[in-house]
C-alpha cells in the first residue's frame, strides 16, 4: 500500500495543478478590463507631479475630494469615481517624491452608459493629452502628472493566482521528500527539518528581498520592516549561544557530536541566528540522518520550543502587521509582498500551533505508515 500512496498524492497535487492554471483561461475577459459594455468595476493609478505630493501629503482627505470632484466635473461623470484618501505609494526611482494614487472606476448596469473600461480610457486620454482637455485646468488637477497617464491597475487576484500555483508546487515538492524520509526513518522528527525549515529560511530571504525591492514603498515600511529584521537576529544570536553552550557543557553525548561533525554543526548555529528552528534540525534525526543527532537533553530542547515561541512573537508577529498594513495602504499589487505575506502567515502558523500538533502529526504519519 506505500508504493501506491506517492503516486496518488502526486496526482491529486497534478490535477489541483492543472485546474487553477486552466481557470486563467476565462479571466482573459474579466469584466471591466476588456470589452467595451461588460458590466463591473475597474482601476487606474495617477501619478501627482512633485509640488501635488506635497500638497496632498498636507491634507490628504480634502485634497483628494477636491480631485475627484475636479475630475468628475470635467469629464462629466458624476458618482463613477472614488479616490481613497489613505492609500497611496511612491513611485520608485523619482528625482523627488511622487505619490501614486488609486482611482477605483465603478461598473454600470444601464445601457448606453460607457463602461468603467471605457472610462479609465478617456481619464488616460485626457490626462495624456492635457492641453486638448479641460483637466488641465483645475487647480488639483493640474497637479496629476501627464506623463503617466492613468494605466490600469492589475486585479490582485490576478496576480495572487501565478504565485499560488508555484506555492503549491513548491510545497508539494516538500511534501514528497518529507514523505520519503518519513518512510526511511518514522522516528525523526521529518516534517520540522524537511517542510517547515527550508520555509523559515525562504521567509528570511524574502523579508530582506521585499524591504530592497519594495521599502521605498511607503516611507515608513523600510524601517519598520529593518527593525524587526535585526532586532530579533540579535536575540536569535544571544539565545542561541547561550543554548548551545549550555547543551555543550551539560551533555557528554552533545559535546562528542559537535567535534565529530563540526561543519554541520557551526553551519547550524549559524543558520540558528536567523532562526532557532535550526536548533531543531540538528537533532530531529531526519530521514536516520546521524550528523543530525545532536543528542540534546530534553530538558535543552524544551528550552528551544519555549524561545521560539517566545521569539515570534518579537519577529513574526510584527511582521504579518507590516505585511497586512502594506497591502492595505498601497496601490498596486505586486508579487513580492504577497509572497512574503503568504509565507509570513504559513510560519507564525506552524511557529505557535505546530508545536501544539506535533503529537497529531506524529499519528498521521505512523498512518501512513501502515496504510
Ligand atoms: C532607475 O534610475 C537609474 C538611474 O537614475 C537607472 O539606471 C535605472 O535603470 C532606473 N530603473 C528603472 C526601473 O527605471
Ligand atoms: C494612455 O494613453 C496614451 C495616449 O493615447 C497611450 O499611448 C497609452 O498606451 C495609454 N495607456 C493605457 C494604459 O491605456
Ligand atoms: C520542539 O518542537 C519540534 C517542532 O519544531 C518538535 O518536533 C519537538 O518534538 C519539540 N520538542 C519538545 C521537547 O517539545
Amino acid at each position: 500500500m506505500i508504493v501506491y500512496f506517492p503516486k496518488l498524492l502526486i496526482t491529486v497535487l497534478l490535477l489541483f495543478l492543472i485546474d487553477i492554471t486552466n481557470s486563467q483561461l476565462p479571466t482573459v475577459i474579466a469584466p471591466g478590463s476588456g470589452n467595451n459594455n461588460e458590466p463591473g468595476d475597474t482601476s487606474a493609478t495617477l501619478l501627482l507631479t512633485p509640488s501635488g505630493t506635497k500638497n496632498y501629503l498636507e491634507n490628504r482627505k480634502a485634497y483628494v475630494n477636491d480631485m475627484s470632484n475636479e475630475i468628475s466635473m470635467t469629464l462629466s461623470i458624476k458618482g463613477r469615481i472614488f479616490i481613497p484618501y489613505d492609500r497611496y505609494q511612491y513611485k520608485k526611482n523619482t528625482s523627488e517624491d511622487q505619490i501614486l494614487l488609486l482611482v477605483n472606476i465603478k461598473g454600470t448596469k444601464i445601457p448606453n452608459q460607457p463602461s468603467s473600461f471605457t472610462l479609465r480610457n478617456y481619464l488616460n486620454n485626457s490626462i495624456t493629452y492635457r492641453d486638448l482637455s479641460y483637466i488641465s485646468i483645475g487647480p488639483h488637477t493640474k497637479d496629476i502628472d501627464p506623463t503617466y497617464g492613468a494605466p490600469e491597475n492589475p486585479h490582485l487576484w490576478d496576480i495572487s493566482r501565478n504565485t499560488l500555483i508555484g506555492v503549491v508546487s513548491g510545497l508539494s515538492f516538500l511534501l514528497i521528500i518529507w514523505f520519503v524520509a518519513a518512510n526511511k526513518f518514522p522516528e525523526g522528527e521529518n516534517f520540522s527539518t524537511i517542510i517547515f525549515f527550508p520555509l523559515i529560511l525562504i521567509d528570511f530571504m524574502l523579508d530582506i528581498v521585499v524591504l530592497g525591492v519594495h521599502g521605498r514603498d511607503l516611507k515608513w515600511f523600510y524601517i519598520c520592516g529593518l527593525v524587526f529584521l535585526l532586532i530579533p537576529i540579535f536575540f536569535n544570536i544571544m539565545t542561541s549561544l547561550y543554548l548551545i553552550s549550555n547543551q555543550l557543557k551539560s551533555s557528554r553525548a552533545t559535546e562528542q557530536w559537535w567535534y565529530n561533525n563540526l561543519i554541520t554543526a557551526l553551519v547550524f548555529a549559524f543558520l540558528s541566528f536567523i532562526d532557532l528552528e535550526a536548533l531543531n534540525v540538528i537533532t530531529s534525526r531526519c530521514a536516520g540522518d546521524e550528523t543530525l543527532n545532536a543528542r540534546f537533553t530534553e530538558d535543552g530542547r524544551k528550552r528551544i520550543n519555549r524561545s521560539i515561541v517566545i521569539i515570534a512573537f518579537i519577529e513574526d508577529v510584527p511582521q504579518l502587521i507590516i505585511y497586512v498594513l502594506y497591502q492595505r495602504y498601497t496601490v498596486i499589487p505586486a508579487i513580492i509582498p504577497i509572497l512574503v505575506l503568504f509565507s509570513a502567515c504559513i510560519v507564525l502558523l506552524f511557529k505557535i500551533c505546530y508545536r501544539g500538533i506535533t503529537k497529531e502529526l506524529d499519528i498521521f504519519q505512523k498512518h501512513l505508515m501502515t496504510f
